[in-house]
């Protein structure tokens, strides 16, 4: 009797503690991006990784199975730079982290933000390309890169993101052709503005679309 009592209450200090590992995932990386950045206001100070799941937390928005879906800290003088964690925030819909002072790359773990519908990273200091893996978020509808200091070409397989409706990828430093093709058909070149390496649009009669040469 005594035995089997110790195995119960084992039993159920081994669930429980599963539970919570698996429960505040999304915490951990929401952490990891906390320990990434500078933050002089404080806007992070709400984000305790001892509770079992981050919907408690300040400027992070939870649906009814307790998963993130928004998080919101556009203007809020965070610097440092993203972190890979982010990708597994699998009902992350919307990523607003505009208006900060963020630097080094977009990491390419966010194509893997497999709801995502509104990408706002405008108006940082973030380098490097543009990940192609953000073409395989087939839920987004909004992506504004603008005003970075982003290198190297647009890629291509973004045209295949059916419901976008506005592209941003203004004020960079983008190179190579601008694609016109899927659904960058209806963007203008007010979508690429300031990018004074970027030529296009291609498959006018201008530009072709160049794989090769110099651009980087
Ligand atoms: C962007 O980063 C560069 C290089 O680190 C720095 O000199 C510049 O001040 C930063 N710009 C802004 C707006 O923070
Ligand atoms: C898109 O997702 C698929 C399946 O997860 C993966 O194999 C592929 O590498 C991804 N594409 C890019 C460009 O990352
Ligand atoms: C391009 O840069 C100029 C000069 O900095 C600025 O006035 C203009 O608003 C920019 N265009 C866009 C679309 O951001």
């Amino acid at each position: 009797m005594a035995i089997l009592t110790l195995v119960q209450v084992v039993t159920v200090i081994v669930f429980n503690t599963l539970a919570t590992t698996s429960a505040n995932m999304e915490g951990d990386a929401l952490y990891a991006l906390r320990r990434g950045v500078e933050d002089p206001d404080n806007v992070l100070e709400s984000w305790d990784p001892t509770l079992v799941d981050p919907c408690t937390w300040f400027h992070v928005t939870c649906d009814g199975d307790n998963r993130v879906t928004r998080l919101d800290l556009g203007n809020a003088k965070l610097s440092g730079s993203l972190v890979p964690e982010l990708g597994k925030l699998q009902r992350l819909q919307y990523l607003e982290l505009y208006m900060n002072n963020l630097e080094g790359s977009i990491p390419k773990e966010l194509g893997g933000l497999k709801s995502l519908v509104s990408l706002d990273l405008y108006h940082n200091n973030l380098t490097g390309s543009i990940p192609p893996s953000l073409s395989n978020l087939s839920n987004l509808k909004f992506l504004r890169l603008n005003s970075n200091r982003l290198t190297g070409r647009i890629p291509r397989q973004l045209t295949k993101l059916g419901n976008l409706k506005i592209l941003d990828v203004s004020n960079n430093d983008l190179c190579g052709t601008i694609p016109t093709s899927g659904s960058f058909a209806k963007f203008t070149e007010e979508s690429f503005a300031n990018n004074s390496r970027l030529e296009g649009p291609e498959l006018l009669g201008f530009v072709r679309y160049d794989l090769g040469g110099e651009c980087k």
